[in-house]
């Protein structure tokens, strides 16, 4: 039985060789349980990204293991990693990546395009979507036809297509006015809550933070300081002093 979405055991990551090395993080390990939000907080270059592109399989660890699902990823050779994250995960980032040709209902079908289905059978499915994130009567519209936060919804929904359990946020509301990114937040939670999923979001924002059930700070690639939900809002003098005062 799967209880874990993700399990990080001794992750490193290092860029760069001898004088030019970084290590973006360093013997990092961590469980996050299946149905679970958590905010990786920390300041600008403490390897907040490199956690989220190792989960992701967008890049591989210098050494170390990642586990999502049970499933070695680490390991997986190109085709395996594709595949096992064209159903597994989801990816919602600060700039929302949409194309500017398509409409926001083709958008919202591209993962699945791309895998080889046709249009007209994902349809259905992305118009539901499409209506969750309260977007039904924008379908037909571009990406510069919305507004920041419809365009971050859209992403919301095509990150949602392919059922992925797992959904992975870079700053999701970092380009949203502080009204939109709360819409987001709020169904972001929901997704958790309501729907299942398991959630991981990169955020600065200590008030994105609080909407999680878990907060993890990274300093220099490492983790030092994992909480529960933010009480009453507050963050940790630890996370306050890594982010450098908030
Ligand atoms: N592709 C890369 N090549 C070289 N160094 C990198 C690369 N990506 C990130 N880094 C370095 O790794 C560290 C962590 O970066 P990152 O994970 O992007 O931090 P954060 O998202 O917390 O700002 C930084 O020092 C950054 O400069
Ligand atoms: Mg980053």
């Amino acid at each position: 039985m799967t209880t874990s979405a993700i399990q990080l055991t001794n992750v490193t990551k290092v860029y760069g060789q001898s004088k030019n090395e970084v290590r973006a993080l360093d013997a990092v390990s961590l469980t996050v349980p299946a149905g679970s939000f958590t905010a990786i907080m920390g300041a600008s270059g403490s390897g907040k990204s490199t956690l989220l592109h190792l989960v992701a399989g967008l890049a591989t660890p210098t050494a170390g293991e990642v586990i999502l699902f049970d499933q070695t990823i680490s390991q997986m050779n190109d085709d395996t990693l594709t595949r096992f994250r064209r159903r597994h995960v989801g990816l919602i980032f600060q700039s929302f990546n949409l194309l500017p040709t398509m409409s926001a209902l083709e958008n919202v079908c591209l993962p699945e395009l791309i895998d080889g289905k046709r249009m007209r059978d994902i349809e259905p499915k992305a118009k539901q979507l499409l209506a969750m994130v309260n977007l039904t009567e924008r379908g037909d519209h571009r990406p510069d036809q919305l507004s920041g936060g419809q365009q971050q919804r859209v992403a919301i929904a095509r990150a949602l297509i392919n059922d992925a359990p797992l959904l992975l946020a870079d700053e999701p509301t970092g380009n949203l006015d502080s009204k939109t990114g709360e819409s987001v937040l709020i169904l972001m939670r929901e997704l958790v809550k309501e729907h299942q999923r398991t959630i991981v979001m990169v955020t600065h924002d200590p008030k994105a933070a609080a909407y999680a059930d878990r907060v993890i700070t990274l300093s220099d690639g490492k983790i030092i300081d994992d909480l529960g939900a933010m009480i009453g809002g507050k963050l940790s003098t630890a996370t306050i002093a890594a982010l450098g005062g908030v």
